[in-house]
């Protein structure tokens, strides 16, 4: 964290995030760093046993719907929770009728796991999905049975405390042993979307695994890493999978290593 960025989440101007213009930016195709995540976010929900009416959760969705979309077999209802006005607005818009660029996602998703071929999820988004506005560290605790967090936790602001408060307050929104899927920008130093400036803390796979210590178990990192960055301004991405504790396997994998591609784990 650099003392020019040691900002905290309330200094910023939420409401004025550009959704369209973070959309175009990052997923106005489907990108070769999500076409390595995908795989990974689609096949470890399908390995778990989850609840007949399951209740999912994606935190701070932006103007990205493949998380949401990523959950659809495995969920009965997805709350989208943001906090952004503009978001929120976006969402809205985009849930009721989606764009055809989301349907490379989609294939992507088709092409990890069998449970995704017979869902058309233009038609179930709008019938399952609930958006609520509302900050992260508001989440009630212990309400949804599984979870995803797409660079929220470390992209709200610029203090490592904030962060992993944030990260702490999505494990536990779940319940004790629902599974989740985090993805944490690593070494980002802040980012622009359209003419506002927002904030980041430069979180490494030591600081991620350091904060779900304790609040989750079954922990996987999977540094993910392309010569072709296509977000300026950060060194990586991680994506974790793990599940919130609370069952008596409390077991963290970690490790050290930079890891140069996708399928590189960290384990003890
Ligand atoms: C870098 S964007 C990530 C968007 C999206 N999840 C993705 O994968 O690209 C950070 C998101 O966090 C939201 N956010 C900012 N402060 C928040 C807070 N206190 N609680 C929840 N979300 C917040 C922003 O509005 C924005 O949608």
């Amino acid at each position: 964290m650099t003392g020019a960025l040691a900002v905290n989440n309330a200094e910023y101007q939420w409401d004025l995030f550009d959704s369209e213009s973070y959309q175009q930016s990052n997923y106005a195709t489907l990108h070769e760093l999500d076409q390595i995540m995908i795989p990974l976010l689609a096949q470890f929900f399908d390995k778990r046993e989850l609840p007949e009416h399951a209740r999912a959760i994606d935190v701070g969705p932006g103007a990205n719907l493949y998380p949401a979309m990523a959950m659809l077999p495995f969920a009965e209802t997805i709350t989208l929770w943001e906090y952004s006005s503009a978001n929120v607005d976006w969402l809205r818009q985009e849930i009721s009728g989606y764009r055809p660029s989301w349907d490379d996602f989609w294939q992507a998703l088709v092409r990890s796991c069998d449970r995704y071929r017979d869902i058309r999820p233009a038609e179930l988004l709008p019938r399952v999905v609930e958006i609520e506005k509302g900050s992260i560290f508001d989440l009630e605790e212990g309400r949804w049975d599984l979870g995803t967090m797409f660079f929220v936790a470390e992209s709200i602001t610029g203090m490592l405390e904030e962060c992993a408060a944030a990260t702490v307050k999505f494990v536990r929104s779940l319940r004790p042993g629902a599974p989740f899927v985090a993805t944490f920008m690593e070494g980002s130093r802040g980012y622009v979307v359209g003419d506002q400036t927002f904030p980041a803390v430069e979180v490494t796979a030591q600081d991620v695994l350091g904060i779900l210590r304790g609040v989750a178990s079954d922990v996987t990192l999977y540094p993910v890493q392309s010569p072709q960055l296509f977000r300026h301004g950060y060194d990586g991405m991680m994506l974790v999978t793990g599940v919130r504790s609370g069952t008596a396997d409390q077991r963290v994998r970690h490790g050290s290593g930079s890891g140069t591609n996708q399928r590189k784990e960290w384990s003890a």
